[in-house]
């Protein structure tokens, strides 16, 4: 995986645009790539700056970037939950395992929990296929997930800030 170049000028795009000064639609995909591995998700703002780059219709850059699930529209949880679909994990049993992780943290993915305490990305293959069903917390893969098993594995990441909040009262 690699490291998240995050940039420093808040969440405006205008530093990863200056980059595709000549850009035209065909370069939309790579650009919201870029943004988001800059800023951690696709806020309305960079949508919007992005579509004006392009010289698009918003709607479309919208539809584009709403068509595909690697994209985020908050920014991320303290704790950023991977669920792998690709065909392994597929076979295996992922997609009522990303149910579970959808009903257990109440968001949908691409999506962070209203406390911020998690964020819910799906990923293709993250190369651990011998492992499936694959969840990946926070750069820690956790192999074989059994839907069953997943709300001890999401409370084993909230105990920290439990114990830590405990500790003040
Ligand atoms: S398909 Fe999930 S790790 Fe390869």
């Amino acid at each position: 995986m690699t490291a998240v170049a995050h940039c420093t000028c808040d969440t405006n795009p205008a530093c990863v645009l200056e980059r595709y000064p000549a850009a035209g639609p065909d370069q939309l995909i790579p650009i919201l790539q870029d943004v988001q591995e800059s800023f951690g998700y696709l806020s309305r703002e960079s949508i919007v700056a992005v579509a004006k780059h392009l010289h698009m219709p918003l709607s479309r850059v919208h539809g584009v970037a709403t068509f595909y699930n690697q994209f985020r529209y908050d920014p991320p949880g303290k704790h950023h939950v991977q669920v792998c679909r690709g065909t392994a994990c597929h076979v295996r049993g992922s997609a009522p395992l990303l149910e579970a992780v959808k009903q257990e943290l109440e968001v949908e993915a691409g999506r962070t929990t209203a406390d911020g305490e998690f964020s819910v990305e799906v990923v293709a293959c993250v190369g651990a296929c011998g492992l499936a069903p694959v969840i990946v917390v926070d750069g820690q893969v956790h192999a074989a997930v059994a839907a069953t098993a997943l709300k001890k594995l999401l409370k084993s990441y909230r105990v920290p800030a439990q114990a830590s909040t405990q500790g003040k009262a």
